[in-house]
């Protein structure tokens, strides 16, 4: 591994406590390296949308891995991504590492932003991550035992965010992934409807999935009394980027981190062994 210069400054991982985030700070700390979180819950506090907590998050940072919240697909985040990105090389910050997604204009604009900020930079561009169904939206679904969405025979070679996690940590630590984008999928494509019969047969227990209309799908959302900016997120998510676009899978885990992307059906029987899916008693 190469050790350079801005491995002695703290490394910021935004999101830090998420899906990503969690295991990227895991990492690093296990390899000595400094690390601070950056989320609102943190200290110093980090807030997207108070560019007053920034300051104090970036300073005297040495690489950050970015991870916008609610999701790069949202209207303006590349804008807030852009604006994060040039702060960051203005407070003296080298390195930046994007978590962004696969199909989405707006995520891509964002990546264009940081490969045009000046630091040193590697863009993570996702599938959808196999963890929704276990630490994510997903999961009261799943623990219901009914998965109802408006997606049929469309495939998604669904990632790891542990694979995701191990190529972040390789770019934020290692020179060699400077300038690269990998697109990071699983090993094969599935349907949502193949992956809840994974996820069914690996925690032993009926979970169907249901394919159920797009407006029904809108209609069970503003049920739910969600906010209306996550409701037009999950529409345009399911509507829009699960069209077939993203229906190939790419060889980003491998190129990265020389050697095959984790499978779903391993996930699953982890998830289920850890209990995450276990019926309530
Ligand atoms: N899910 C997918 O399938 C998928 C696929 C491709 C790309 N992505 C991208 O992945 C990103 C999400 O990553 P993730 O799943 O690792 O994160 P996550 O699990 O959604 O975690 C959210 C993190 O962000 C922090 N956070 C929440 N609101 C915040 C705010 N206003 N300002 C600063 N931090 C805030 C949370 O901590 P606090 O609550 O303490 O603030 C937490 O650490 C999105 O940008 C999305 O576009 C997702």
């Amino acid at each position: 591994m190469t050790v350079s210069q801005h491995d002695m400054k703290p490394i910021l991982i935004l999101g830090g406590t998420g899906k990503t985030g969690r295991r990227i700070a895991e990492q690093l700390a296990q390899r000595n390296l400094p690390v601070r979180i950056g989320s609102r819950g943190a200290t110093p506090s980090f807030d997207w949308d108070d560019r007053s907590s920034w300051p104090g998050a970036v300073e005297g940072a040495g690489a950050v891995y970015i991870c916008y919240y609610p999701d790069l697909a949202a209207p303006g985040a590349a804008e807030a991504v852009g604006a994060f990105a040039e702060f960051a090389v203005g407070m003296g910050v080298k390195r930046l590492v994007l978590l962004s997604g696969r199909g989405e204009p707006e995520a891509q604009r964002a990546e264009e932003r940081v490969q045009q900020s000046g630091a040193d930079w590697t863009i993570l561009r996702c599938s959808w991550f196999m963890q929704n169904f276990s630490e994510s939206f997903l999961l009261d679904a799943v623990l219901s035992g009914e998965v109802a969405l408006p997606v049929g025979a469309v495939g998604e070679p669904f990632v790891d965010t542990d694979d995701i996690a191990d190529a972040a940590v390789a770019a934020l630590s290692d020179d060699r992934h400077i300038g690269q984008l990998y697109e990071l999928t699983g090993p094969r494509m599935l349907t949502f409807a193949d992956a809840v019969a994974e996820i069914s047969a690996a925690a032993g227990r009926d979970i169907r999935f249901v394919e159920i209309s797009v407006a029904d799908f809108k209609a069970g959302l503003t049920d739910q009394q969600l906010p209306q900016e996550l409701i037009d997120l999950l529409m345009m998510l399911f509507t829009e980027v699960l069209d077939g676009r993203n229906q190939h899978v790419v060889d980003g885990v491998s190129r990265a981190l020389g050697r095959a992307p984790r499978d779903f059906t391993d996930y699953a029987n982890n998830a289920a062994a850890a209990g995450i899916w276990a019926e309530a008693q």
